[in-house]
């Protein structure tokens, strides 16, 4: 393979592909013609070798553990930035002037109120929903109160509603599950003030906002907003390649986030980490039963389909972990049942051998803990910082003129074509 094409040898016949390369010299074999040319499809199960777009958001180096938005490394960003510019960044290209920035914190401010009836939809739901549930369904049916169309100004301003709306979806999704009365947004606040308060507060007394929990929430936030074409983010483009709405492919990107092998870890490592706490502390046993393929369990929040180094993302959150911990005067015996187990699986062959690294949900739970956020919230906090992403990925794809709609090929390894059998002579 040269620079400029690479060859495939198929049936003895020669074929040539061209080759794109990225503007940090990724290579990508481009076989858009190998099924018109040999007849063939390519086998990739879990798209792990697979480019299914070009991108210019996110950049990862999976060897090195680099994580850049737009250019820009995740720790100058978490560092220097709020959740609001990495947004701006994400969505519009660039880091927003001060202007920019105030009008953009203006908009999101102003249209962060629910439709009234809406609240109709969280009274339908039982207190035991889970909130990412609530979430999937509250954002699909925003489509209702907010008609689509392919008009670029109205998918600004629905791109607007989503990010002012959707802390207030999540907050009043807990609410709903705690039974409750519902707190409205507030025009005065920040972004994740306006959310801890949405959250908090209760009519009875005032709340008043911790200023290094906001901060660090927004940082965690920055930490989630965007991550290239992982499992979430592709369901977005996918949903949205067959034309379906803003709403709707947000919607199927909640759903995505949801599974445990996705954002759904930072909820399981919790749970784990408190089964082994109920164990005695004994992490030793557990470790040994996530080398045990036949034992059914992961070391959740350990590993990662891109990253063969430390995330990025981990190193920044444990970087801040113990500082955040004692600064909220927050002792959690998990943080150290956390910091024992990976000590452990990181001198451990298997894991070494593997390159089976904590990702970003290994501390992230732990953070949220230690901000009173609730277990069964940490995946919509999850969805809440990628949104951004999700945003800025599906009008990268709604934008290019090139996309086609997803559909990958299969090869089928079922029955031949066989006659049909009367219901009276089947065995
Ligand atoms: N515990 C034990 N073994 C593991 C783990 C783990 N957490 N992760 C991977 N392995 C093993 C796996 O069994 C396989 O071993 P072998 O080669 O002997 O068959 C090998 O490592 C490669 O794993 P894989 O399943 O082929 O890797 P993948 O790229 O398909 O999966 C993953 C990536 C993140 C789903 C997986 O590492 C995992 O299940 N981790 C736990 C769940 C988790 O923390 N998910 C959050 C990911 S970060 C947040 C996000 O962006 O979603």
């Amino acid at each position: 393979m040269d620079m400029e094409t690479a060859k495939l040898i198929l049936h003895g016949q020669e074929h040539e592909f061209p080759v794109t390369v990225g503007t940090e010299g990724e290579e990508g074999i481009d076989i858009r013609k190998l099924r018109a040319t040999t007849g063939a499809v390519t086998l990739d199960p879990g798209f792990g070798n697979t480019g299914s777009c070009e991108s210019g958001i996110t950049f990862i180096n999976g060897e090195e553990g680099i994580l850049r938005y737009r250019g820009y490394s995740i720790e100058e960003l978490t560092e220097k930035s709020s959740f609001l510019e990495v947004a701006h960044l994400l969505i519009q290209g660039e880091l927003p002037t001060r202007e920019q920035l105030d009008h953009f914190r203006h908009r999101l401010t102003y249209h962060s109120l629910l439709h009234e009836d809406m609240k109709k939809f969280f009274e339908g739901f039982p207190p035991s929903a889970h909130p990412m549930s609530v979430l999937s369904t509250i954002v699909a049916s925003l489509s209702a109160y907010y008609p689509e169309n392919d008009d670029p100004t109205d998918i600004d301003l629905n791109i607007v509603r989503l990010l002012a709306k959707i802390k207030t979806i999540a907050a009043f999704a807990y609410k709903k599950s705690i039974g409750q009365p519902y707190v409205y947004p507030r025009n005065n606040l920040t972004y994740t003030g306006d959310f801890l308060h949405m959250m908090f507060a209760v009519p009875s007394e005032d709340y008043e906002i911790d200023p290094l929990v906001e901060e660090t929430l927004d940082k965690l936030l920055i930490l989630h907003a965007d991550h290239e074409q992982n499992c979430s983010t592709s369901t977005v483009r996918m949903v949205g390649s067959s034309g379906a709405s803003l709403f709707a492919a947000i919607s199927a990107g909640v759903s995505a986030l949801s599974g445990p092998l996705h954002g759904g870890a930072n909820q399981a490592v919790i749970n784990m980490l408190e089964r082994i706490r109920a164990d005695g502390g004994n992490y030793r046993k557990y470790l040994n039963m996530a080398k045990d393929r036949s034992s059914g369990f992961r070391l959740m929040g350990f590993g990662h389909r891109v990253y063969k180094n430390f995330d990025p993302r981990a190193r920044v959150i444990k970087a801040s972990a113990d500082q955040v911990l004692a600064r909220l005067g927050v002792d959690d015996p998990l943080l150290d049942i956390a910091k024992e187990l990976e000590r452990a699986a990181l001198e451990d062959e298997y894991f070494v051998s593997r390159k089976l690294y904590p990702n970003v949900d290994f501390y992230s739970g732990i953070l949220y803990r230690a901000m009173g956020i609730p277990t069964n919230m940490f995946t919509v906090m999850f969805a809440m910082g990628r949104l951004p992403g999700w945003i800025a990925q599906w009008k990268e794809m709604h934008n290019d003129p090139n996309t086609r709609i997803y559909r990958p090929r299969q090869i089928y390894v079922g029955a031949r074509a066989r006659p049909y059998v009367p219901i009276d002579q089947r065995s």
